[in-house]
This record gives structure tokens, C-alpha cells and sequence, in this order.
């Protein structure tokens, strides 16, 4: 089997500015002490959002999808420090969610597994924690509805989610690295009916489609967590523009690069100088301003995605990705190590419409702003650390 390696042609252009530099340094010891006092609170627990600012609290989780959020700082903060604690807790936090690998309940295992034993693998070059990786994109696979030709949500199996973009890049790896070619053909017709039904042609996404599971047709777009079936849902923009990103970067497939150019400069265009996008454009008077996660992967999907493309979209996404980190790194949206207030970005929101963690901190927000500031730098570039297996 070959795999098509695709050339960074953006890598190197436009340099962080100073200011930026520094913010992300302070924000990094942010995070740090942000996990540090959670994990000495509450070892071993996982949170997803915030009540009040406050990690530990009875609230519904709805699904179980950010287990790999909490180790994936701490992979990064023992990358970054080279402390022997952090590495400690990068273990241990990983192995915790290891038996997940199985886990056939959500459609999330990519979520789990990149940030921990990926980035695990990635930095020991060990084979056995390579496995659990695979194995966790061979679970993942178990979720194709062959008549519709994607992968199911974790609701119901007539339903498609645009955040699997962000998880079928675990089934591609498994496949390419078990030389399991069924899987391979699996994961691009996800990818490709995910193209098809839920990215529309000025660049916007659906949050979901819905299908008929016997004969596979597709019914109609829908959403859980955007205002309407039509609109798009900012986190599930992001999804779309970083998992395409991730695909292309896998396999070299030129339409995951267009479908993710079109969804990052659909996002762009959207958010323009306000740089913090709301739940949904499309809200009439949004509730709250901002959705400060998507931001967050917004910002370390377009520094991807500028490792990918030519000079000039590598500049426009470098720009916005650092002027999003800068809104980011400022008092009104970063809580400070003595802050009271537990998690290190303000101002996300989980799921509107049922009412959990709206305007808190959320686990995953806090993942990707930490896993963009490292990018910023000088961190492992996520484009370029992807590992592909010789041909
Ligand atoms: N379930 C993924 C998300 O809320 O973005």
C-alpha cells in the first residue's frame, strides 16, 4: 500500500509576533497551574465543562467524548517543561483511558486517542503504544453504516455528525498502519459522503444529516447544537476546516485540502475582525457573543492548514489563527493561574439548546488553545508530526 505524503508548501512563512510570543508563554504557565490544581483536586476524574467556573459538578455530560482532553495538556506541558511530573501524568492519564479503545458507544475515539497515546507514540517511537492507537481506529470503523456511507453518530444510526471529520482521521491512520485496506475504503467514503451532504458550497456545514438506514439515502441536514438545519454551527465549522486539514495531511487526497480551504475561509469571511465567532452565525440575536473553543480549534486548524497550502493562503491563515490567539490571550477571555475561576478559557459553550456549559470553561477549549499556543512556540507542527507508515 502507498501513501501520498503532501508537500508543505506553506511551512516557514510569517513568524508569531513578539507579543504573541510572550502571551503564549504566560498562558502556558497558565495552564499548567489550571491542570495541575484540577488534578491535585479531583485526581483522576474528567470534566467537560464548567459550572460557574467550577470543573466538579453533577451536571449531565450528554456523551463521553473528552476524556483525552486532560492528558493531551499534560503530553504537551511535559513536551514543553520536560518536568518529570508532567510525563508522569501524561502516563498515567493515558492509561486511564486505555480500555476505551473498545468503546463502540461514541463516535469520539479519535478525540481520546490523538492527544494521548498518538502524541505518546509519537514522542517514543514505542510500537505498543502505537497499537492501542490502531486499535482505537479499528473500533472506530465498527460505526460504518455501509448503505449510507459514513460513520454513525454516537445518537442514532440514521445520523452523521460534521465532528466525526475530526475522528475519522484514526480510522485512516489504523488502516494505513494495519495495511487493512477495507477500512482505508471505508474511512474516504465517510469522508467523502460527510463532503457531499454536510459541507455546502459557499463553505458552510451542516452540524448533521440524516439518512434512511435501510436503503442509505440522504434524507435532510439537521443540527443538535446550531440554531438551525441550514445555518452552521461555528464548532462544527471548526470541525470541518482542522479534520479535512487532518485527512489531506494523511492520505494527500487533494478534495480533503479544497473542502478544507472552503470551510476555513467560509470561517474567516464569517468572523471577520471579531476573531471569537457566536454558537452560530446565523442565531438573529445571539444569546452570547461568543463560542470561545471554536476559536481556540480554529486557530490550530488554520496552522495546520498553512503547513499545507501555498504562501499566500498560508500567510491569511497564519494572520487570523495569531490574531485569534492574541483575543484569546487576553484577560477578558484567559483566566489567570490565581484566578479563581478553574478552567483557562472563558467564554465557551458546550451544548445551548439543552443548557449545559454555556459561557464556562470547556475541556476541549482549553486542549486546543494550549495544543495552538504550543504550535505558536515552536511545538511539534500536527501536519508535519503525522506519521505515516513506510510504503
Ligand atoms: N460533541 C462535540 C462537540 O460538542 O463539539
Amino acid at each position: 500500500m502507498t501513501t501520498r505524503t503532501p508537500t508543505a508548501l506553506g511551512a516557514g512563512s510569517f513568524e508569531p509576533p513578539a507579543s504573541l510570543c510572550a502571551a503564549a508563554e504566560r498562558a502556558m504557565d497558565a495552564a499548567q497551574a489550571k491542570v495541575d490544581r484540577l488534578v491535585t483536586a479531583h485526581p483522576d476524574y474528567f470534566p467537560l465543562y464548567t459550572e460557574q467556573g467550577k470543573w466538579h459538578h453533577p451536571k449531565e455530560a450528554w456523551t463521553n467524548w473528552c476524556e483525552g482532553f486532560l492528558g493531551g495538556q499534560m503530553w504537551i506541558f511535559a513536551e514543553t517543561t520536560g518536568d518529570p511530573l508532567w510525563r508522569g501524568r501524561a502516563e498515567h492519564y493515558s492509561l486511564l483511558v486505555e480500555e476505551r479503545k473498545h468503546d463502540r458507544s461514541v463516535h469520539d475515539l479519535g478525540f481520546v486517542f490523538w492527544p494521548t497515546w498518538k502524541r505518546w507514540y509519537d514522542l517514543t517511537g514505542d510500537s505498543s503504544r502505537n497499537d492501542v492507537v490502531v486499535t482505537a481506529g479499528k473500533t472506530m470503523g465498527l460505526r460504518y453504516n455501509p448503505t449510507g456511507r459514513y460513520l454513525r453518530s454516537f445518537l442514532a444510526p440514521d445520523s452523521l455528525f460534521i465532528d466525526i471529520m475530526m475522528n475519522v482521521g484514526i480510522v485512516l491512520y489504523a488502516a494505513q498502519h494495519s495495511g487493512d485496506e477495507a477500512l482505508l475504503a471505508l474511512a474516504h467514503e465517510h469522508c467523502r459522503t460527510t463532503r457531499r451532504h454536510l459541507v455546502r458550497g459557499d463553505g458552510s456545514t451542516a452540524h448533521e444529516g440524516i439518512f434512511d438506514v435501510h436503503t442509505g439515502e440522504f434524507l435532510r441536514q439537521s443540527t443538535q447544537q446550531g440554531w438551525r438545519a441550514d445555518s452552521s454551527w461555528a464548532r462544527g465549522q471548526t470541525w470541518a476546516l482542522y479534520g479535512f486539514g487532518t485527512c489531506y495531511a494523511l492520505t494527500g487526497e487533494a478534495q480533503y485540502l479544497d473542502t478544507s480551504i472552503a470551510c476555513a475561509d467560509y470561517y474567516i469571511d464569517c468572523t471577520t475582525d471579531q476573531l471569537v465567532p457566536p454558537n452560530d452565525w446565523s442565531e438573529p440575536r445571539p444569546r452570547l457573543p461568543y463560542e470561545s473553543s471554536a476559536a481556540a480549534i480554529a486557530a490550530s486548524g488554520l496552522l495546520q492548514l498553512a503547513d499545507l497550502v501555498d504562501e499566500q493562503r498560508a500567510v491569511r491563515y497564519r494572520h487570523h489563527a495569531f490574531s485569534t490567539l492574541e483575543r484569546l490571550c487576553h484577560e477578558s477571555f484567559l483566566a489567570g493561574p490565581d484566578d479563581p475561576w478553574e478552567g483557562l478559557l472563558k467564554h465557551a459553550s458546550y451544548h445551548e439548546a439543552k443548557g449545559l456549559g454555556v459561557d464556562e470553561s470547556v475541556m476541549w477549549g482549553d486542549y486546543f488553545l494550549v495544543e495552538a499556543l504550543h504550535k505558536v512556540l515552536g511545538g511539534t507542527r500536527t501536519a508535519a508530526a503525522i506519521r505515516t507508515p513506510s510504503a
